[in-house]
């Protein structure tokens, strides 16, 4: 049985709702994992596309995810259970379970990189090296030592410190601060970027587009990057806005946070592009960009010291603030579904979810020859669960809301019974029944190669 607690942790305020769950969405995938993926994708065409996905997909499921958790107040598993009893509905809440454990273990991996970024910056480490140099770097850091396993360690730690301490007292208390500091440290950065000689050609890369350079690939790559984004897919959402209070506004509140991802994601491509084409550098370099390309930037930038030690401190931040959100689903199901109290479930969820970090961690170490499909470790868990996890949970999730819980309860949950008015209800459902599930199916398909296109 369940054993629900009464007097269940909320969010105590609007800007707190915003701040923990825009802290959820903006993270590595925004300042790590755009600015390459679009380096890759050739610009400004991608973004047009990635844009429109957010809106159209990215948007609904998002909303999607709130109105199961507001109105169930449960964990993401739980949330399943108690709207559709004795329906298979719950395996949905199961696959964002396990995502959350895949996703935690890969992503405090590259979390624990900031932080050797951060003390490398501190202690001016970059400079004078070439690029080949800290390449090399880069991937001795990687394969040729503990301290990537010590890092996960630490990042972990800091992540389970803050659970542990609750949802207003805990999460929402570190976001409100941790949020406005990571928007401030971008504003700097991408000032400084764009006034860097020679910038403009980083931003007509950005901003310009080029239709030449979509392809089937490129189309899926948006989608899978927008739900990464935007944190949607797994049951994170489910969880966060279990904790949100009745009288919110469900609709505003998802706009806003879709909104905030999307900006900081561009800002962080401000940030970088120009720098990228002001150093005459390759802005399709991949998952080294910030790590390799970066820091190749900053030792030869005026003030080069103090912008590489803002950039990892801002990576480490908008880290965090996500890592917890993750966690939080973890420890969430284990509270309520084993009875756990919050302590004990942060210490099993912490241990448990160490055991494949550690796989993650040393994925290109000591662990190197632990390989599927030609993917080691973390390979294997980002692929599975940003390509496979993430968009499936996201189709059933959508599926759910339109055909099961269908109109009068969605519309209920949207309008805080009738108290707001919902004019965009009826496109809402239109996306929600049959326009994001055959946008996701598609993209879904071609990507576990049963399309050929
Ligand atoms: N959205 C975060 C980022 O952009 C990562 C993240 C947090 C996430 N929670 C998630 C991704 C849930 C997918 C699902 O870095």
């Amino acid at each position: 049985m369940s054993g629900v607690p009464t007097g269940r942790d909320s969010f105590g305020s609007r800007f707190g709702v915003i701040a923990a769950t825009a802290g959820s969405a903006i993270g590595l995938g925004n300042i790590w994992r755009f600015p390459y993926v679009v380096g890759e994708n050739g610009g400004g065409a991608f973004l047009i596309i990635y844009l429109a996905f957010v809106v159209a997909i990215g948007l609904p499921v998002m909303m999607s995810e709130f109105i199961i958790g507001r109105s169930s107040q449960r964990n993401a598993f739980g949330a399943f259970k108690k709207l559709a009893p004795g329906k298979p509905w719950f395996v949905v809440g199961l696959m964002g379970v396990t995502a959350a454990f895949m996703i935690m273990a890969f992503y405090t991996a590259v979390a624990g990189w900031t932080l050797e970024y951060i003390y490398l910056s501190f202690v001016n480490g970059f400079e004078g090296k070439s690029a080949a140099e800290l390449s090399s770097m880069f991937d001795q850091f990687r394969s040729g030592s503990m301290r990537p396993l010590i890092w996960f360690f630490v990042f972990m730690g800091l992540t389970a410190l803050i659970i542990v301490s609750g949802v207003k007292n805990g999460i929402e208390k570190y976001t409100k601060i941790l949020m406005p500091v990571l928007v401030l440290i971008l504003i700097v950065l991408c000032v400084r970027s764009v006034t860097l000689q020679g910038a403009g050609g980083g931003l007509s890369f950005l901003f310009k587009p080029d239709f030449s350079k979509i392809t089937a690939k490129t189309i899926l790559e948006a989608l899978g990057q927008a739900f990464f984004s935007l944190s949607i897919g797994m049951g994170t959402l489910i969880t966060y806005s279990s904790y949100i209070q009745k009288k919110e506004n469900l609709g505003s509140t998802a706009l806003s946070v879709a909104f905030a991802d999307t900006m900081i994601a561009i800002l962080a491509g401000v940030a970088i592009f120009p720098a990228v084409f002001a150093f005459g550098i390759e802005p399709g370099s991949g998952e080294g960009l910030v790590y390799i390309t970066l820091p190749n930037i900053f030792q030869q930038m005026a003030g080069g010291y103090f912008f590489s030690v803002l950039f990892f401190l801002l990576l480490g931040v908008a880290a965090l603030t996500s890592t917890i959100s993750v966690l939080e689903v973890i420890v969430a199901y284990f509270v309520e579904e084993l009875n756990m109290n919050r302590k004990k479930a942060t210490w099993a969820a912490t241990i448990s979810v160490s055991v494949l970090g550690f796989m993650c961690a040393l994925s290109w170490a000591g662990m190197k020859d632990v390989k599927l499909f030609g993917k080691n470790v973390f390979e294997l868990l980002d692929f599975t669960s940003a390509n496979i996890l993430l968009p499936l949970g996201g189709l059933l999730i959508v599926l759910f809301v339109g055909w099961y819980l269908g109109n009068k309860r969605t519309k209920a949950e949207l309008s805080n019974d009738g108290e707001l008015k919902v004019s965009y209800f009826k496109p809402f459902m239109l996306v929600v029944k049959f326009i994001a599930p055959i946008a996701i199916a598609l993209v879904f398909l071609q990507q576990i190669g049963l399309l050929g296109f």
